[in-house]
């Protein structure tokens, strides 16, 4: 009896802390995008306070991997430069972010 409930707290404290690495992976402060125009600099960690819903974006969820795994990479995706540009300028149009090219690309 006394060897289940030690296990038993055991496998609760691994599933806890499972749980709590998943909840924190926040994904990287800052994001490079490549673009002929001039890169975009995308501060994810800025965003993340300014948007609270994570899936505003990460809209398959967060286990599905990069925008780009989909988008410009499997035809019933739309191409990523329609959909960041469709994405990102309405919000900022909507809450007054950047909308010029030259604010996001930087050469
Ligand atoms: C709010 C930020 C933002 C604004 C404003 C913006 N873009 Fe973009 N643009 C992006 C992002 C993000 C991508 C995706 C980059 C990628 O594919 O990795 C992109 C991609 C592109 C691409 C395709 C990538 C390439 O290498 O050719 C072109 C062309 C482009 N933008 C042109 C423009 C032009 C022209 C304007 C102004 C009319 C503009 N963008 C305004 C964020 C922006
Ligand atoms: C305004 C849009 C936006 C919001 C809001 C946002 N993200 Fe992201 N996130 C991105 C973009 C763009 C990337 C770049 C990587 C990519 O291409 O998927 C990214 C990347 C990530 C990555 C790395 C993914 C990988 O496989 O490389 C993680 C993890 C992540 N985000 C977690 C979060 C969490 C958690 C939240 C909510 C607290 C959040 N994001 C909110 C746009 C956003
Ligand atoms: C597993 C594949 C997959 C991933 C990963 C993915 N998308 Fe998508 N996305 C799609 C598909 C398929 C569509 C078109 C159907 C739909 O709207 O659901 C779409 C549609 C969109 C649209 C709407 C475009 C339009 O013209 O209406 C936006 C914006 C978008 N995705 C942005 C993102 C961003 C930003 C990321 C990364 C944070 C991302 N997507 C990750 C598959 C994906
Ligand atoms: C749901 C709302 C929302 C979405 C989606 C969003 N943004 Fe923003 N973004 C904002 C707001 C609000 C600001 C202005 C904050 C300020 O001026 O205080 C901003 C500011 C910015 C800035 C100026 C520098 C900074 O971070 O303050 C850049 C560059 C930018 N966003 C790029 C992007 C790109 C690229 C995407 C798409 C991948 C995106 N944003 C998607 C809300 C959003």
């Amino acid at each position: 009896m006394k060897k289940m409930l030690t296990l038993f707290v055991a496998v609760t404290f691994v599933s806890l802390t499972a749980m709590v690495a998943i909840a924190e992976n926040k994904g990287p402060a800052e994001v490079k995008m490549k673009a002929s125009m001039g890169d975009v600099t995308f501060d994810h960690a800025a965003h993340q306070e300014r948007v609270t819903d994570c899936a505003t974006c990460h809209h398959t969820g967060m286990d599905s991997g990069t925008c780009k795994s989909c988008h410009d990479a499997k035809p019933e995706a739309p191409k990523a430069k329609k959909a960041f540009h469709k994405l990102c300028k309405s919000c900022h149009k909507k809450e007054s972010g950047p909308t010029k090219c030259k604010a996001c690309h930087v050469k």
